[in-house]
């Protein structure tokens, strides 16, 4: 099978390093990848919504099935333009329609699902420019801290909380004025929920679907989740406190009725759904759904299933999941993110990076980085994920922050507190 992978980022080279062990595949492509990926099949240097180009290259190279890594082309509609184009109708996308996409691309359609199904989430009310009286109102009928979110995609930043309520109530007319551009036209007034948070990770293909490895992630920048929102710091799984009774009542309770009110609404979904939960109280509510892998999570989440992932992906594309059993390794694995100086603020790019051949006993994952005349340069804010195996997550991160001193580049940091709460 030749394989197309969509993305340049630490996902989408553990995907390749995944897939990459498959006997099933002949050829993998990633477009446009970064070095890491560049190690385990061939970089092609086309973007992730160039939709042209990826025809292109589907046709060119005889590509069988594609994966998209990154929400943008999928919101973009990447899977409706391959469904509707005479020469690529036949070629599977895992990745949902530009319908199913909208579960992540509007927190405001996610909300009214999750009402309309019953799936456990907190209270909301979504409001625009000239409803922002009512806006003020409702916030003021809620306890604090209040959440407001940008009903649209806004890079990971477009949620706040806030303590004071004439704080909030400002901030939401900020963002009805277009705090965050288009994104903030809407915005979703949330009750807050209080407790722990890990994320769930599903494949469907639209009937059937597998439970793949929990995770939590590290959003912070700072030690003790402090400071600025990041893409992820850091992650682990399996996550201690999400026992079977736990996982049991998420797949009841959340994703049998997700994938139920996929198909009640007939939305075409063959992919992955990342579900982010928090855990309140031993029960778990939807803060959020996202229409593909998580990163860093899926740095942790592939390396525990043992299962041929060409099979799943396969067998996600002829609806032939249900069949499907994944088989997990029971070890727990880490990954520590190693990100450039001044991230997730401004930051230099294009550092050496060294010490890549002395690392033992981890998986590199590369996030941004560019092969070079034989050399690895930073590309990126977060450059290289360090993944580890354990009996536990002690020695998991042991390993981890073992190899993360031995990579080098200049204006390096990483959160050495992964795993702190847990
Ligand atoms: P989101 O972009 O929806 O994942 O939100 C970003 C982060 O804000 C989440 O990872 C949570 O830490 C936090 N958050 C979002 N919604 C809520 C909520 N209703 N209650 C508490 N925390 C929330
Ligand atoms: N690590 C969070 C995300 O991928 O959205």
């Amino acid at each position: 099978m030749n394989i197309l992978i969509i993305g340049a980022g630490g996902r989408e080279h553990a995907l390749a390093w995944k897939l990459a062990q498959s006997p099933q595949l002949d050829s993998l492509f990633i477009a446009p990848g970064n070095a890491g990926t560049a190690t385990v099949g061939t970089n092609v240097a086309i973007g992730v919504e160039d939709f042209e180009g990826i025809k292109q290259l589907v046709l060119d190279e005889g590509i069988d099935l594609v994966v998209v890594g990154p929400e943008a082309p999928l919101v973009a509609g990447i899977t409706d333009f391959f469904k509707a184009d005479p020469l690529l109708h036949g070629v599977p996308v895992i990745g949902p329609s530009k319908a199913g996409a909208e579960l992540e691309g509007s927190k405001n359609i996610a909300k009214v699902f999750m009402r309309e199904y019953d799936i456990p989430t907190g209270q909301f009310c979504t409001f625009i420019d000239y409803t922002v009286a009512e806006g003020k109102a409702y916030l003021a009928e809620l306890k604090p801290p209040y959440v407001l979110k940008a009903d649209g995609l806004a890079g990971g930043k477009g949620v706040l909380i806030i303590d004071n309520l004439e704080e909030a109530q400002q901030e939401l007319e900020n963002m009805l004025k277009g705090k965050f551009g288009e994104a903030s036209k809407k915005v979703v007034v949330e009750e807050h929920l209080a407790g722990i948070e890990l994320s769930v990770f599903v494949l469907t293909d639209g009937e059937g679907y597998v439970m793949l490895p929990e995770a939590k992630d590290y959003k912070r920048i700072g030690e003790g989740d402090t400071g600025l929102n990041t893409g992820g710091m850091g992650a682990i799984s399996p996550v201690p406190f999400a026992d079977k009774a736990f996982l049991k009542k998420v797949e009841e309770r959340i994703v049998k009725p997700t994938i139920e009110g996929l198909k009640d609404r007939e939305i075409d979904y063959k992919g992955f759904i990342f579900i982010g939960l928090m855990n309140k109280g031993g029960d778990p509510y939807v803060i959020e759904y996202n229409v593909r892998l998580g990163d860093p999570e899926t740095e942790v989440v592939l390396p525990r299933v043992k299962t041929d992932m060409v099979e799943l992906l396969k067998a996600t594309a002829e609806e032939r999941l249900s069949e499907m059993e994944v088989e997990l390794d029971e070890r727990t694995v880490s990954t520590v993110m190693l990100v450039s100086g001044g991230y997730p603020g401004t930051y230099e790019k294009w550092k050496d990076i060294s010490g890549l051949d002395q690392v033992e006993g981890s998986v590199v994952f590369h996030a941004g980085t560019k092969p070079e005349d034989g050399k690895v340069l930073t590309s990126g804010g977060r450059v290289i994920a360090v993944s580890s195996y354990g009996d536990n997550m002690k020695e998991a991160l042991a390993a981890s922050y073992k190899n993360a001193e031995k990579i080098q580049f200049e204006g390096k940091y990483y959160r050495s507190d992964i795993g702190f709460d847990l």
